[in-house]
């Protein structure tokens, strides 16, 4: 699927197993294959008391595929984390899914007392966290390479208290229907004796 098939996306907590197994999946093209950091598997012990998070493809209503995911996790009282932010490659800067995984990241988190919302940033993505509104903390070297400490300003997020339902986004293009049914929207509708009596009363 290309990302002018989808009509919109569906940002939500992952609440089905193949979900789950789907954005375990996009992690392992994302940081094991593309970014070579983990050699099989990047699934560590955070998983099991991590949030995951999805962006589906919608086609018609229908949710079909993740294309990007990240998790959050507790630390502290009031301390959380983010991390394994991934988009699907061919999706990356096109319909902003980056961005609303973010959103619904912290946002969800706020809603559960997050009063302080963290992340270990690759250093090639401090610029698109700090547009929305996070600020550097410092820099940690981390499998390798160096993060940046980066931590979100709370009053740009407010609370979502509905992550599992989560909310849609439309797509900025798409396919025209055309393309799979030519000139359905061109059919002439034959009128009805009824529909000739409205179209008469109009008149
Ligand atoms: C980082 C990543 C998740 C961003 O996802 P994305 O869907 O491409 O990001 P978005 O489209 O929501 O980005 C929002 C805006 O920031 C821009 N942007 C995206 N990545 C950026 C970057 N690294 N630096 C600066 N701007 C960036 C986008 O072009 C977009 O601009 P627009 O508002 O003008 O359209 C994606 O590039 C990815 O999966 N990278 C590989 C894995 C990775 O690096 N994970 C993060 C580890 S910290």
């Amino acid at each position: 699927m290309s990302y002018l098939d989808y009509s919109d996306y569906t940002i939500k907590w992952a609440t089905l197993p193949w979900e789950i197994d789907q954005a375990m999946a996009l992690r392992r093209r994302v940081f094991c294959d593309e970014q070579g950091i983990f050699a099989a598997d990047d699934r560590d012990s955070i998983d099991d008391r991590a949030h995951i998070l999805v962006a589906l493809g919608n086609n018609g209503g229908w949710h079909d595929q993740v294309l990007g995911t990240v998790r959050i996790h507790q630390e502290g009282e009031h301390l959380w984390y983010g991390s394994r932010l991934a988009v699907e490659s061919e999706f990356r800067s096109h319909d902003q899914l980056g961005k609303m995984l973010i959103k619904l990241a912290v946002s969800s988190a706020h809603a559960l007392g997050c009063e302080c919302f963290m992340a270990l940033v690759q250093q090639q993505n401090e610029i698109l966290f700090q547009r929305l509104n996070w600020q550097i903390r410092g820099y940690r070297e981390k499998f390798g390479l160096s993060h940046a400490l980066m931590e979100a300003d709370l009053n740009a997020y407010p609370p979502c208290h509905t992550p599992n339902s989560g909310f849609v986004l439309k797509a900025r293009k798409q396919n025209k229907h055309e393309v799979f049914w030519p000139g359905l929207f061109d059919m002439p509708v034959p009128l009805t004796n009824a529909s000739a009596i409205t179209q008469d009363v109009l008149r």
